[in-house]
């Protein structure tokens, strides 16, 4: 099972990009998560860009969604919203559907309290409409993320690694189940 980790961050330190690094580690049996490359080699979304001819990056950041069974997305949270970068990348999964019942996680990991509580509702509703199949087990906020990494990336929260096992363990059950849907429909 082949799971896509996009980070939402381009940070060279990002605490969601070590959690995304973290999680490789976590899979289980048969799943393999590969961290995607950083989100900003796709163009601004511009519809006239989006013919027959899309630019290279598009077509390949397409083919990399579509090829994965799952979809785990990190993010952080700018201005109580979701990253430009981020939602940009995503806006050209529209017209092509690679998006349409994908199962996808979702994780947004702040130093603040909040746990960029603003952004992840956002990027639900925004990657629900894109046709990912989000389930509420597959969501995660995590607040406080400074203390809850070392300064090497690794999860030294025992509860934030238990919540992130979790997240996966599901995420690769609905892949199962929607490959078993598939395959009876
Ligand atoms: C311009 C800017 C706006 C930010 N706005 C928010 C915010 O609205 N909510 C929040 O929880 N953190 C906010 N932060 C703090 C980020 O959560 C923090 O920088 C985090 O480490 C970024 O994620 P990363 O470590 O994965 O790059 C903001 C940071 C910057 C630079």
């Amino acid at each position: 099972m082949n799971l896509l980790a996009i980070s939402g961050s381009l940070r060279k330190g990002s605490f969601n990009t070590s959690i995304l690094r973290a999680l490789a580690k976590y899979a289980p049996e048969g799943a393999n998560v590969q961290v995607a490359a950083p989100i900003d080699r796709v163009p601004h979304f511009n519809p006239d860009l989006d013919g027959d001819a899309p630019p290279a990056s598009v077509v390949e950041w397409r083919a990399e969604l579509r090829a994965a069974d799952g979809i785990i997305v990190c993010s952080p949270e700018y201005a109580r919203g979701v990253p430009g970068a981020l939602k940009n990348a995503f806006d050209w999964t529209v017209s092509s559907g690679d998006l349409e019942g994908k199962p996808l996680a979702l994780i947004n990991a702040s130093p603040n309290f909040t746990g960029a509580s603003t952004a992840h509702a956002s990027l639900r509703e925004i990657l629900g409409t894109m046709g990912a199949v989000l389930l509420d087990d597959s969501c995660l906020s995590v607040a406080g993320v400074r203390g809850k990494l070392d300064e090497d990336g690794n999860v030294i929260d025992e509860d934030t690694r238990a919540s992130l096992r979790h997240v996966l363990e599901t995420l690769s059950k609905e892949v199962v189940d929607a490959q078993q849907r598939n395959a009876a429909s």
